[in-house]
C-alpha cells in the first residue's frame, strides 16, 4: 500500500528568511493562505523569538489557519520555546520546531560546547516544549555534516525524550543523493526506537541536489519533506515543494507514496509568492516556469500534436496553468502551421499549405514569433507587400524629475512621413512614452501588462522589455531588448505598432476579398 508523505512548508521561515526585506503580516497571510488551500499538512510560519513582527505573523497566522498544523521554530533555548508557544497558544493544533546543531563543526567552533552538553540541551529543550504541545520536532541542524555515530545517538535520546518527528537537514546542501540516503537508511538500522518518529528531511540546494537528496531519503523511509514554494530559502533555496510534490505524483510508480497536496493549487500557489516575495519565477523553473509546457523545434511540436505524451509528462492544467498554445516561430513545423490554422477555422483546401509554409518561413526570420493575425496576413496578402516596419523610431529625448513630472517627446517614421509628438505626465517615465507614441499613431490600445527583466548595469549589461497590449479584443505582444532601458521600452512599443499595423492591413484586406467574392 502507498504510504502518505507530510509536506512541510517552510516558505514563511526559510524561505522569508532569505529575502532582501522581511514580509508583512498582511503578506504572509496571504501565503499562508494559499498553503492551506494547496494542502500542505504542516506550515511552518516563523521564528518567533527573532523579532517582534516575526511574533505577530506567527500571532495572527496561527488564529487563522485551521486545516494545517501550525509550526514555529525555536533553539533550544526557554525563552526562544515560550516565545513559539505563546505565539502559536490561538491555535489548537501546532507544533515546536526544535534545532540544535549535531555536526562537530558546529558544535565546538559555533555552540562551543561538547557533544554530552549539546544531548543534555537537547533533551531539556524538547521536555520543556512537550509543556505546551505534544507536537515535537527535533532538527539535527548540519545532519548531513555529522559524524554517524552521533546522529544515532542524539536521534534516539530526542525521541526518547519526546519528540515525533526528527529532522535530518542537509543544511548546507553538501550531501549527494547516494550518501544522504545512506544517512537514513543508517539511522532506521541502528535506531533502536526509530519507528516512533517521523522522519523529515530538510535539504538546501547549495549543490543543486535538494530536490534528488530529497527523493532518495523518501526511497529510504523518509516521510516527512521539508521544502519551500519555487525554492526560495538560505543561499541557494531549499527543496522545492512543487518539484519535489510533482515528482511524487508522477513517480508513483516507483516510489511508492503519496501526498494530500492539491496539484491543481501549485501554480496560483507559486505566482502569489513570487510575487510577494518580488523573486521572479525563471522561464525554465520546473513545474511553473512559463515555458515548461511549451514545444518549439517543429519535430517536438509535430510529436506533440500526434500524441501529447510524446514529449509531455505532466499537462499544465495539473498544476493550474492554462493549456499552452504552441509557439510558431521558424524552427516550427508545417504539421504545427496546419494545426494552427484549423484552430483558426481555415480548412487546408481553403489555402495553399506549402506556399504558407514557405512565407510563414520568410515571415519568421524577420520578426521571430508568428502570431495568428501573421498567419493570416500570409493567407489574404502577398508577402512582396507586407510591411514589416511601418514604424520606425526617429529620435527620443525624456526628461523627469523630483518634482514627479517625465516629459517625453518622440519623432516616429510612419512610413514615409516623420511625425513628432510630446506629452508631460506625472504617471512615470514609462507613461510619458507610451501615451507619446501612442499620440502619434493613433490606435486605441491598453497596455495589458509589462515586464522587465534587466541584468545589472554593467558594460555588458541589457534590459528586455516585454509588454502585451489589447487592441480590438486581441492581445499583441512586443519585445524589446537593448543596452539601454528606454530604448528597450520604445522597441517593443514599436514592436507591437508594426504587429497592430500588420493586423489592420490584413483585416481590410480580409473584407475586401469578401466583397469580391
Ligand atoms: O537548514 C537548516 O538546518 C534549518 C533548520 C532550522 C531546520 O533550516
Ligand atoms: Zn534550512
Amino acid at each position: 500500500m502507498k504510504e502518505k508523505i507530510i509536506i512541510f512548508d517552510t516558505t514563511l521561515r526559510d524561505g522569508e528568511q532569505s529575502l532582501k526585506s522581511s514580509l508583512t503580516v498582511q503578506e504572509k497571510i496571504k501565503i499562508a493562505f494559499s498553503l492551506e488551500q494547496m494542502g500542505i499538512d504542516v506550515i511552518e510560519v516563523g521564528f518567533p523569538i527573532s523579532s517582534p513582527g516575526d511574533f505577530k505573523s506567527t500571532e495572527v497566522i496561527a488564529a487563522n489557519i485551521k486545516n494545517s498544523t501550525i509550526c514555529s521554530l525555536a533553539r533550544c533555548v526557554e525563552k526562544d520555546i515560550e516565545a513559539a508557544a505563546l505565539a502559536m497558544s490561538k491555535s489548537s493544533n501546532f507544533r515546536i520546531h526544535l534545532f540544535l546543531g549535531t555536526s562537530s563543526l558546529h558544535i565546538k567552533s559555533k555552540l562551543k560546547r561538547s557533544f554530552s552538553e549539546i544531548i543534555d540541551l537537547a533533551v531539556f529543550s524538547i521536555k520543556k516544549a512537550k509543556k505546551y504541545t505534544d507536537n515535537i520536532e527535533f532538527s539535527c541542524e548540519d545532519a548531513g555534516r555529522t559524524e554517524i555515530d552521533n546522529l544515532c545517538k542524539i536521534v534516539e535520546l530526542a525521541i526518547k525524550a519526546g519528540a515525533n518527528t526528527i529532522n535530518i537537514p542537509d543544511t548546507v546542501g553538501y550531501t549527494i543523493p547516494n550518501e544522504f540516503s545512506k544517512i537514513i537508511t543508517s539511522l532506521y538500522n541502528r535506531v533502536p526506537n526509530i519507528e516512533s518518529a517521523i522522519i523529515s528531511v530538510h535539504c538546501h540546494n547549495d549543490l543543486g541536489m535538494a530536490v534528488g537528496n530529497s527523493i532518495s531519503a523518501i526511497q529510504s523511509g523518509a516521510r516527512q519533506i521539508e521544502g519551500t514554494i519555487n525554492g526560495l530559502g538560505e543561499r541557494a533555496g531549499n527543496t522545492a515543494l512543487e518539484e519535489i510534490i510533482m515528482a511524487i505524483k508522477i513517480r508513483s510508480d516507483i516510489l511508492n507514496v503519496f501526498t494530500n497536496i492539491n496539484c491543481e493549487e501549485i501554480y496560483k500557489t507559486s505566482k502569489i509568492v513570487s510575487n510577494i516575495c518580488k523573486v521572479p519565477i525563471p522561464f525554465n523553473k520546473s513545474i511553473v516556469g512559463s515555458n515548461v509546457y511549451s514545444h518549439s523545434s517543429g519535430v517536438h511540436q509535430d510529436g506533440v500534436l500526434k500524441n501529447r505524451n510524446n514529449y509531455e509528462i505532466i499537462s499544465p492544467e495539473t498544476v493550474g496553468m492554462k493549456p499552452v498554445q504552441l509557439n510558431l516561430t521558424s524552427r516550427s513545423g508545417r504539421a504545427a502551421v496546419k494545426h494552427r490554422m484549423e484552430k483558426l477555422g481555415y480548412l487546408e483546401k481553403e489555402y495553399d499549405l506549402n506556399k504558407l509554409y514557405a512565407n510563414f518561413l520568410i515571415l519568421a526570420d524577420k520578426k521571430g514569433r508568428i502570431f495568428d493575425h501573421d498567419l493570416e496576413a500570409l493567407v489574404f496578402m502577398d508577402i512582396k507587400k507586407i510591411k514589416y516596419t511601418y514604424f520606425q523610431l526617429d529620435s527620443f529625448d525624456v526628461t523627469s524629475g523630483s518634482d514627479g513630472v517625465s516629459v517625453a517627446s518622440v519623432t516616429l517614421f510612419c512610413g514615409k512621413e516623420k511625425k513628432t509628438s510630446i506629452t508631460k505626465t506625472r504617471n512615470g517615465i514609462i507613461a510619458a512614452v507610451y501615451k507619446t507614441i501612442n499620440r502619434i499613431v493613433g490606435y486605441p490600445i491598453f497596455l495589458k501588462k509589462c515586464s522587465l527583466i534587466s541584468n545589472g548595469i554593467n558594460n555588458d549589461s541589457i534590459f528586455k522589455l516585454d509588454i502585451i497590449v489589447r487592441y480590438c479584443n486581441r492581445d499583441f505582444f512586443g519585445t524589446g531588448s537593448s543596452f539601454d532601458f528606454l530604448n528597450s521600452v520604445i522597441k517593443a512599443m514599436i514592436y507591437v505598432l508594426n504587429d497592430i499595423f500588420r493586423f489592420k492591413e490584413m483585416s481590410f484586406r480580409k473584407e475586401e476579398i469578401k466583397k469580391e467574392k
